[in-house]
C-alpha cells in the first residue's frame, strides 16, 4: 500500500467535517489525489446501516448489535473505499474512523473495551491510519450546540465525557500516529497545523520501501 491515511476524530460538532473540507481543498490545490470519505455510512450498505443506528425509530439497540453494526460498515467500507484509494496512492481523508466506534460502543456504552478494540481490529484487518487527527473539546461546549440530536448526539453528558476520556486516552498512548488540536482554536490556523503533519505524513509514505 502506498497511499497515506487521515482519520479526523472527536465528539460532535467539534469541527471534524470543517477540517476535513479544509485539508481536501489544500490538496486539491496541491495536486495531491485524494478521497475525502465518512463512516459511518459512505457506502450504500453503509448508508443503511448508518440509518438504522441513527433513527431515533430504532429505539433501544443492543450494546453488541450496534458495536457489530458499526463494525460492518467498517469492513465494507475499507474494503470499497479506503483500501482501493491507498492502492491507487492517494491520500485518504476520512471523517471518523475507529477510535469513534470504540469511544462511542467501549468506552461510552457498557461493553468492554479490549473485546470492542478485537471486533473493529478484526473488523479492519489491523488498517490504522497514519495519522489521526483528533478535535478535543469539552463535551459541553460540543453537545450544547446541537439543536436537534440524533439518537447518538442525545445520550447524556456522562457518555460523551466517557468517549472523550478514550478519544485522549489512544492519543496519549501513540502520539507519533496523533495530533491533538483544541478544536475552537481559529479553524485556518487548525487546518495550518493539519496540513504541516499531512506535509510530514506523505514524505514518509513517499520513502516507504514496498515489500
Ligand atoms: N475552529 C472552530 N471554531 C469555532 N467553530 C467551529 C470551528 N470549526 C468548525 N466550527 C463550527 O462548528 C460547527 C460544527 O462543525 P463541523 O460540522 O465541522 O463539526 P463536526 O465535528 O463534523 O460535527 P458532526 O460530529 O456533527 O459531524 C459548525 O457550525 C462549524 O462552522
Ligand atoms: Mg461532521
Amino acid at each position: 500500500m502506498t497511499g497515506a491515511f487521515v482519520a479526523f476524530e472527536g465528539g460532535d460538532g467539534v469541527g471534524k467535517s470543517t477540517q476535513v473540507r479544509l485539508l481536501a481543498q489544500w490538496a486539491r490545490e496541491n495536486g495531491i489525489a485524494a478521497t475525502v470519505t465518512f463512516e459511518p455510512g459512505d457506502t450504500a450498505a453503509g448508508q443503511a446501516i448508518r440509518r438504522i443506528v441513527l433513527d431515533p425509530a430504532t429505539g433501544d439497540l443492543a450494546p453488541r448489535a450496534e458495536a457489530l453494526l458499526y463494525a460492518a460498515d467498517k469492513a465494507h467500507h475499507l474494503h470499497a473505499v479506503v483500501r482501493p484509494a491507498l492502492r491507487r496512492g492517494e491520500l485518504v481523508i476520512c471523517d471518523r474512523y475507529v477510535d469513534s466506534m470504540l469511544a462511542y460502543q467501549g468506552a461510552g456504552r457498557v461493553l468492554d473495551l479490549d473485546e470492542v478494540t478485537s471486533v473493529a481490529r478484526w473488523a479492519t484487518d489491523g488498517l490504522l491510519p497514519d495519522l489521526t487527527v483528533l478535535l478535543d473539546l469539552d463535551t459541553e461546549r460540543a453537545v450544547g450546540t446541537i439543536a436537534e440530536p440524533d439518537r447518538l448526539e442525545g445520550a447524556g453528558a456522562d457518555f460523551h465525557q466517557r468517549a472523550r476520556l478514550l478519544f485522549l486516552e489512544l492519543a496519549a498512548a501513540e502520539p507519533d500516529r496523533y495530533l491533538v488540536l483544541p478544536a475552537r482554536e481559529p479553524r485556518r490556523e487548525l487546518a495550518a497545523r493539519v496540513r504541516e503533519r499531512v506535509e510530514q505524513v506523505l514524505s514518509e509514505v513517499a520513502g516507504r520501501i514496498e515489500p
